[in-house]
This record gives structure tokens, C-alpha cells and sequence, in this order.
């Protein structure tokens, strides 16, 4: 039986004020990467192939994602290969960051596809069922923001007490930290995120006039270490041991 695992809070001091605690943290990550100007201008490139005459999905104020149009293994593409092996090393970084035991997990890409958001596009609120730990990279934006953040809802709303009442509309809960009804990530040429899965997220609308919002998806995997022989209960094996019927 597996021992339970968590952590006690401290004690307060005696005829301390009353302190409130930040408990069960969502593990959001962020890494600036440096890309190459001339490896970028040749994956750009290929994008823009790839999507062809395309410019949506296909509800025009929807981005254009490659996953819904054939394009969703970039990670098996030269152009691509290299750079989503990068990104994969900071997963790894980001699971044993998260405490899982490197020698006893092994991470699959799933899928990999490109997202293009043209001025006034969005994409919608969602997250990927499928996955245990996704990702996105971005290969273009200034950190401003203008051409449309990543947006991040939590799954539960604890703090609100009452539900709903973080959206505001001058209700009697104010906005603070304790209550923030989402995050927002600004895109920036390089920039990595790392994420559950589970967790709901959008696209906010390119308002960069003159600018192509261009970022890829990942979508990452857990199973058991290959040699996981037998693998643990609580993990998937590794597909090399699946037996397709
Ligand atoms: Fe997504």
C-alpha cells in the first residue's frame, strides 16, 4: 500500500494575525529559449506550407491548429525534430521538478502540431483529455501580449466560497490573489509552457494588427519505464509491451 503523501502546515505563532495560506498549487512552468533567427525563419516557412491556402479552422475567428488538418506530428519532421527534442528534455525537467523519479517514468509526444492565429482570431476554451502534461511553444510574439495571451482557468475555485462570484460584475467578493478567475501567459519568440493537461486554457484574439501568431502544441504522455518489468499499478506500460488486437 502506497504511504500517504502530503505535508503538514506549520503551527501558527501564538497571538499571530490570521494568515492565509497558499495550499495545492497548480505546477505552471515557463523556460526562454533562444531559437536560432535562421532555424525559425525555415520552420516559419514550413508552417505557412503546411497551411497552404488555409486561414482557419475553418469558422473564420477560429486559428488555423494542425491537429484538425492533417498536421499534428511535427515532432517527425527534420525541420522540427530538433527543437522538439529540446523542448521535450525541459518536460523532463519539469516531471522531476514535479518529483517523479526520472529512472521510472517514460514520456511520450503524443501529438505536436502548430497553431496560427491570424489578427482577430482565437482559439476557444478547452483542455486535452488525452494528455498528461501539456505544452506550448511560441515562435513568435514581444511579451506584450498584443497578439493574444494564453489564457489559464483553475479547474476549481475554491477561495470564492460562493462559485461564480470571482468573475466580478461588482459583486461583494473583490478581485485579489486569492480569488484571480484566471492567468494569463503573454507569448514571446522562445518561450516554453508547461502545464497539466487537465488544465482549461484559450487563446485570447490576436490584436496585433499586422502580426501572424504562430506557437506549437504538445501533448505528453506518461507510461512505465520500458524496463518497468512488472510496470507499476498506477502507470500505464510502456507501449513497447501494448498488444494491438
Ligand atoms: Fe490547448
Amino acid at each position: 500500500m502506497l504511504e500517504p503523501q502530503g505535508h503538514s502546515l506549520p503551527l501558527p505563532a501564538p497571538g499571530a494575525q490570521l494568515q492565509l495560506q497558499p495550499v495545492f498549487p497548480v505546477a505552471l512552468a515557463q523556460v526562454q529559449l533562444r531559437p536560432d533567427p535562421l532555424d525559425l525563419a525555415v520552420q516559419l516557412q514550413a508552417l505557412h506550407a503546411w497551411r497552404g491556402s488555409a486561414s482557419s479552422n475553418p469558422d473564420p475567428g477560429c486559428a488555423w491548429t494542425g491537429d484538425l488538418n492533417g498536421v499534428w506530428q511535427l515532432q517527425r519532421e527534420a525541420v522540427f525534430a530538433p527543437l522538439i527534442a529540446e523542448l521535450v528534455l525541459q518536460a523532463h525537467n519539469y516531471l522531476e521538478q514535479l518529483g517523479f523519479d526520472r529512472r521510472q517514468v517514460a514520456l511520450h509526444v503524443q501529438r505536436c502540431w502548430p497553431v496560427l492565429s491570424e489578427p482577430g482570431q482565437v482559439v476557444g476554451r478547452h483542455h486535452h483529455p488525452n494528455a498528461h502534461l501539456s505544452a506550448v511553444y511560441y515562435l513568435s510574439g514581444d511579451g506584450s501580449g498584443r497578439c493574444g495571451c494564453l489564457r489559464f482557468w483553475p479547474r476549481h475555485q475554491l477561495n470564492e466560497l460562493v462559485p461564480g462570484m470571482a468573475v466580478g460584475h461588482g459583486g461583494p467578493l473583490r478581485d485579489s490573489a486569492w480569488t484571480q478567475p484566471w492567468v494569463d501567459v503573454a507569448p514571446r519568440a522562445g518561450l516554453l509552457v508547461l502545464f497539466p493537461a487537465c488544465l482549461d486554457h484559450a487563446v485570447l484574439a490576436n490584436e496585433a494588427e499586422d502580426e501572424l501568431r504562430v506557437s506549437i502544441s504538445l501533448d505528453l504522455v506518461l507510461t512505465a519505464a520500458r524496463e518497468a518489468d512488472p510496470p507499476p499499478e498506477y502507470l500505464a506500460p510502456h507501449p513497447a509491451h501494448w498488444h494491438p488486437v
